[in-house]
């Protein structure tokens, strides 16, 4: 089995002042030490990125956005383009967030657009996929997954350019989290799925991240899983304490 070099990944969501940078610069700090084997990114919101990325200089850890609008520019007010976040400093964007699917009402096709857009600004894209409690409840979950891999991964995705993250929706933010079980199901489907759709070389490379409720405690079990390539954390990346302890858990692997 080919092997693939994990990424760790936190979402901070719409959290963040100029005053959190110092979180940041703590992690740095602490991983002066690096994690070997192992990407780590921080996306913060995008009004930080170009003061994340002054701090980070001298770093390995690299900056993501977590939302981009698909054209390059044009009048679309309040929208930022994936042109302008690899301009502030992103390598990488979060597109097609559960919250961005259900607060925002963006469909399949339109997480798609936004996952081309980064790959024309040579940026990576993160594409989410996952279940509401009530689909798992319906037995739905591989069903939902799969048709939100269909629609939202571009037909040349490569694992160069493109992550998946599976989160379900019901473990974002609640501390609860499927079973490894549960998650080597999703996991070993979603690359299974990609086979069809990207072709099986660039399937068995490309990143799939869990994401929900990812925990200094949950961390090292969740890496076991097979076909778990790294974890895309929201709550505990804010605190580099937590996050590092995340990676404490890569480190151990
Ligand atoms: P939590 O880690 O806070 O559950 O959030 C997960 C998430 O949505 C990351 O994108």
């Amino acid at each position: 089995m080919t092997t693939i070099r994990p990424l760790v990944a936190g979402n901070w969501k719409m959290h963040g002042l100029s005053v959190s940078l110092a979180e940041l610069l703590a992690l740095k700090d602490r991983l002066a030490a690096p994690v070997p084997g192992t990407d780590i990114m921080v996306c913060p919101p995008a009004t930080l990125l170009a003061q994340a990325r002054y701090g980070l200089r001298g770093s390995d850890i690299k900056l993501g956005a977590q939302d981009c609008h698909p054209l390059a520019e044009g009048a679309y007010t309040g929208d930022i383009s994936a042109e302008m976040l690899a301009d502030a400093g992103a390598s990488a964007v979060i597109v097609g967030h559960s919250e961005r699917r259900t607060l925002h009402g963006e469909t399949d096709a339109l997480v798609n657009a936004k996952a081309r857009a980064t790959h024309r600004a040579g940026l990576t894209a993160i594409i989410c996929v996952g279940e509401t409690e009530e689909e798992r409840r319906g037995g739905a979950t591989l069903e939902v997954v799969g048709n939100q891999l269909r629609g939202s991964v571009p037909e040349d995705a490569q694992a160069s350019n493109t992550v998946i993250a599976y989160e379900p929706v019901w473990a974002i933010g609640t501390g609860l989290t499927p079973t490894q079980d549960d998650v080597a199901e999703a996991h070993a489907f979603i690359r299974n799925e990609l086979g069809r759709l990207i072709g099986e070389a660039e399937a068995a490379r490309i990143r799939i991240l869990y994401g929900g409720s990812v925990k200094p405690a949950n961390a090292t079990e969740l890496l076991a899983v097979p076909h778990v390539n790294g974890a895309l954390v929201g709550g505990a990346s804010l605190k580099a304490s937590d996050f590092y302890a995340i990676l404490l858990a890569y480190r151990r692997r």
